[in-house]
């Protein structure tokens, strides 16, 4: 048979071909063929307990193991002919399973439905797709910590409104951003759980009239139990939605970093430098050197959220049980998996290579009036009510902004004109270290916390 005249795999009820256009309208197969290890695999273990349960012969579900073996590497060799013609990765394989091996290819899905295989394909793919991306965070984890011990005694200015608040230690800001991946990773592992249940066995939507055993071959995949309703595990994509979800979170933290990477390698801060192999040049300004992969990270964080937004549509208008809407659910997913798997990569080998401008994070630190509240604190502390201690302290920063210096420029006569309880220990507070080391408690930005939270993502991340 040629390609033109294939008769579909359920043409017997129909009197007239399928219009062409349908074809390639309803067809999958240029994209689903991405599940086909999955496909193969599910097929496998379904063809073995078939034969273990009687209802194919052992001769029939050898030919079937050794005829989707030999098909697989047929894929991986580039060799394989897959044809729209026959829709989606399903029935191109057995297509060409009973091309190869006869009527035994016949016989596989006998008890199946493409509904239940479809389900558990793309389970199978996600559960692998989620440890790979939870290896990554881990990575880019690790890297983040030991650039956290590089410049525990950084300091640079934090930022509120993004202006300058108060000074930091730039090791600390590289642990906020580890503590955000250590939640997107129990996000990601919270919902593999639930990806990791078997719908094959649910057949079409009310499960089969053959007595299969649906433990075997959750084991042989697997799964962590078979799914217990037949119509939810064949119509709910809730698993790839909860995916696409903490994706999605992941990508929008993803993208904050991207964004202060972009404002920190930029002049108008300098405080850092992207090394050369993560970054592009102009063809036009022969001086650019630009933060391209930053840029771009931040950019696919929008696909991610896209996706989000088409399957939580995709499946809000879905009676029970499966409907061919499902079919759509495959771009956005692959996609969303892709731009997380790819922009996790690109950050876990870029930002622990960065190196930190020191004399441009401590000169900004200082610039800003940084330590204005440490001021008030030792205000505080000599007996001056906060609010009353908040004021002096402004019109204190009124005269420097006047004046073009910082409070640590002024003299003691100076600051006692504001206050006559400032005393000469004043200067202590107002260095930029002393007021970073004086956040000394749990959560705090001094360095000597900072060290500790090291220690503890270390403890944490050697259990692998
Ligand atoms: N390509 C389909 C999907 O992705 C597979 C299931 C098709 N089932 C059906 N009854 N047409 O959902």
């Amino acid at each position: 048979m040629t390609k033109a005249d294939h008769k579909a795999l359920w043409s017997g009820r129909f009197t007239e071909a399928t219009d062409a256009f349908v074809t390639a309208f309803t067809a999958s197969e240029h994209y689903d063929r991405r599940l086909y290890r999955e496909d193969i695999r599910g097929s496998k273990a379904h063809a073995r307990m078939l034969a273990d349960r009687g209802i194919l012969t052992e001769a029939d579900a050898r030919a079937i193991v050794d005829g989707l073996d030999a098909i697989a590497a047929e894929i991986e060799a580039g060799d394989f002919p897959w044809d729209p013609a026959l829709e989606d990765v399903h029935m191109n394989i057995e297509a060409r399973l009973t091309a190869r091996i006869g009527d035994a290819g016949k016989r596989l899905h006998t008890g199946r439905s493409r509904n239940d295989q479809i389900a558990t394909d793309v389970r199978l793919w996600l559960r692998a797709e989620i440890d790979t991306c939870i290896g990554l965070l881990r990575h880019f984890q690790r890297g983040l910590v030991d650039l956290a011990a590089r410049e525990a005694d950084t300091v640079m200015p934090g930022f509120t409104h993004l202006q300058v608040a108060q000074p930091v230690s730039f090791g600390h800001h590289m642990l906020a951003w580890y503590e955000m991946l250590v939640r997107d990773e129990a996000r990601l592992a919270d919902a593999r759980v639930r990806a990791n249940q078997m719908p094959l066995g649910s057949a079409a939507l009310a499960g089969t009239t053959f007595a299969i055993d649906r433990q075997q071959t959750c084991a042989e995949l697997g799964f962590d139990a078979p799914t217990r309703n037949s119509l939810d595990a064949v119509s709910d994509r809730d698993f790839a939605i909860e995916f696409v979800s903490a994706a999605a979170l992941a990508m929008t933290h993803l993208s904050r970093m991207a964004e202060e990477l972009v404002i920190w390698a930029s002049p108008l801060t300098g405080f850092i430098d992207l090394p050369d192999r993560f970054c592009t040049g102009s063809s036009i300004m022969p001086q650019k050197k630009n933060p391209d992969v930053a840029e771009l990270v931040r950019g696919k964080s929008a696909r991610v959220q896209g996706a989000l937004h088409t399957l939580l549509t995709l499946m809000k208008g879905q009676p029970l049980a499966y409907n061919r809407d499902n079919q759509e659910d495959k771009e956005p997913l692959f996609d969303a998996a892709d731009a997380l798997r790819d922009s996790l990569r690109a950050f876990a080998d870029m930002v622990p290579a960065l190196t930190v401008n020191r004399e441009r994070t401590r000169t900004a630190a200082r610039a800003g009036f940084a330590t204005a509240t440490d001021l008030a604190d030792y205000l505080v502390r000599q007996g001056v009510a906060f609010r009353d201690a908040h004021e002096i302290v402004g019109r204190a920063v009124a005269l420097g902004v006047e004046t073009g210096r910082d409070l640590a420029d002024m003299s003691l006569d100076e600051l006692q004109g504001f206050s006559p309880a400032i005393g000469e220990d004043v200067f202590e507070v107002l260095t930029v270290e002393g007021s970073v080391a004086a956040r000394d408690h749990f959560g705090g930005t001094a360095p000597a916390q900072v060290r500790a939270q090291i220690e503890a993502a270390r403890r944490r991340l050697g259990a692998d």
